[in-house]
């Protein structure tokens, strides 16, 4: 952005939105981050894809308010008031020509939040939504950019239907468009995900009429050879350090306070050889999926849950998010059965799994505990 800024020319900076990281809380701390970095990037709009409510419409608020992103929708409704969440457009002027932008969300997409749910929010038909809105936005603006979050496919089906478009980027793309794409009247572009890329367009402009006379798109790939910005980079590394800290003093809550450093579990896949019965039921219970039920809450890194959620997450060599303690996921056998370091032949390691169950079921979480009707879905 510094060498384009040095260009002095005039400039349009978009995004066509999922900005933030996926649905858990470490990610939506390093999202604070990326917002924070982006906010320094100058941007003019930022269409919502619905990965940006992953943390819920308050902390995206809260974002834009902290670090003026410019997000904007016309098609994302609160359920409860029907209202939109986000201003449906934005119009911005450059060298005398007024840019009418606006964005629209693909409705198959599905919002799931961290906070509330599903159902929080209804997406309008992009199509009927523009249609009624861009006539409006061209008495205000000479030149109509879309910041479509639809996809390739989706984009492409709408500006077949839709007049009215100058220039569209695409989100919600995994692909960069690099090359010149007309569609009937609109100039076509977009940059694959993870802020990999940078897309640029120049655009040749009929000053007055706002019309696009021609494009010359180009990507900007940010590999290794692309070079450190200082600042930036003693940004990023004061903020790795802290995550550490933040997930520090979560974790601290759970010390791993139990066992002992010489012990090891040996992990679910070791059992196998000589208890393939035992292991036949467990892999059909519901424990080898308690890691998965975590995940699909966006809870995955939250050590509140995976203290139950995975295997020995309180012993010492026990579960961790770091190699190669990252492979103890789910309620193993060794759950229950203890460290497998030293195999038990005394009785031993059946009493202890008896006796294991309630550290885990307990009122809170498992209300309908009974050992022998519980036991009975798992025997083995
Ligand atoms: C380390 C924690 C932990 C221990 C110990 C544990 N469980 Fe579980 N159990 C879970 C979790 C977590 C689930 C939910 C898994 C899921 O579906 O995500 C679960 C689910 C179950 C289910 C399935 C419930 C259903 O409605 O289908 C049964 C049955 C069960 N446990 C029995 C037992 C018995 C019996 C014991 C003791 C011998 C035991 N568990 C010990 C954590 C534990
Ligand atoms: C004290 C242990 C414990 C903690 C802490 C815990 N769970 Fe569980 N969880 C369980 C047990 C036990 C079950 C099985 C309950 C049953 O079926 O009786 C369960 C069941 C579940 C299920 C239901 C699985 C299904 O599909 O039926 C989900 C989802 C879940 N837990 C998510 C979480 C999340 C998210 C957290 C953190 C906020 C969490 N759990 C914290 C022990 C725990
Ligand atoms: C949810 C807790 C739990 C998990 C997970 C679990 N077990 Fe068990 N297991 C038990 C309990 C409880 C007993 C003792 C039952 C009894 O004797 O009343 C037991 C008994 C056994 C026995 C002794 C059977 C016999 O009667 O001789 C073997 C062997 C065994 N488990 C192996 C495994 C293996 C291997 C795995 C993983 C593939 C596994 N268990 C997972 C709770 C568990
Ligand atoms: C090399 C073969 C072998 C492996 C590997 C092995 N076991 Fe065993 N296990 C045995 C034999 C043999 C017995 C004793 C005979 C019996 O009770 O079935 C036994 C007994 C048990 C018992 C009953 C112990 C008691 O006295 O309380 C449990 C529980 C058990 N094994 C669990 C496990 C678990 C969990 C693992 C993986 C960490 C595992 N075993 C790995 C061979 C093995």
């Amino acid at each position: 952005m510094d060498k384009v800024w040095q260009e002095n020319k005039p400039l349009l900076n978009v995004d066509a939105g999922d900005v933030f990281g996926p649905r858990n809380q470490n990610e939506r701390e390093q999202t604070r981050f990326l917002c924070e970095m982006l906010g320094t990037l100058g941007l003019d709009a930022i269409g919502l894809g619905e990965q940006d409510l992953n943390y819920g419409l308050e902390f995206l608020r809260e974002m834009m308010t902290q670090h003026g992103l410019p997000f904007i929708n016309a098609n994302v409704r609160d359920a409860k008031t029907g209202e939109l969440i986000l201003p449906p457009y934005k119009v911005v002027e450059r060298n005398g020509v007024k840019y009418g932008i606006v964005s629209v969300l693909d409705p198959q997409q599905q919002i799931l939040t961290l906070t509330g749910g599903e159902g929080q929010f209804t997406v309008a038909d992009p199509l009927t939504t523009l249609r009624e809105l861009v006539p409006k936005i061209r008495q205000e603006a000479e030149s109509v950019v879309l910041l479509a979050h639809l996809g390739e496919p989706g984009t492409e089906a709408l500006l077949k239907e839709l007049q009215g478009i100058d220039i569209c980027v695409v989100g919600h793309s995994y692909r960069n468009i690099e090359t010149e794409r007309v569609i009937k009247d609109t100039a076509v572009f977009g940059s694959a995900y993870e802020g990999r890329f940078q897309g640029r367009a120049d655009l040749f402009i009929e000053v007055g009429s706002g019309r696009v006379m021609a494009i010359d798109v180009g990507m900007i790939d940010f590999d290794d050879k692309a070079p450190e910005d200082a600042d930036v980079k003693a940004r990023v590394e004061k903020f790795k350090t802290d995550l550490v800290t933040f997930k520090e003093a979560k974790r601290s809550a759970y010390p791993r306070i139990h066992g002992s450093e010489k012990e090891q579990f040996l992990g679910d896949r070791s059992c196998f050889t000589c208890h393939e019965a035992a292991w036949q039921s467990y892999a059909a219970s519901a424990h080898r999926r308690a890691y998965t039920s975590l995940r699909s809450d966006g809870q995955s890194n939250e050590p509140d849950c995976l203290v139950c959620h995975t295997t020995g997450y309180q012993y010492k060599n026990g579960y961790s998010d770091e190699r190669p303690y990252n492979s103890l996921v789910n309620v193993q056998c060794e759950a229950c059965h203890g460290y497998g370091s030293t195999h038990a032949r005394d009785g031993k390691w059946r009493l202890q799994a008896r006796n294991s169950c309630v550290t885990c079921h307990d009122q809170a979480n498992s209300p309908e505990f009974d050992y022998a009707t519980y036991w009975e879905k798992i025997k083995h």
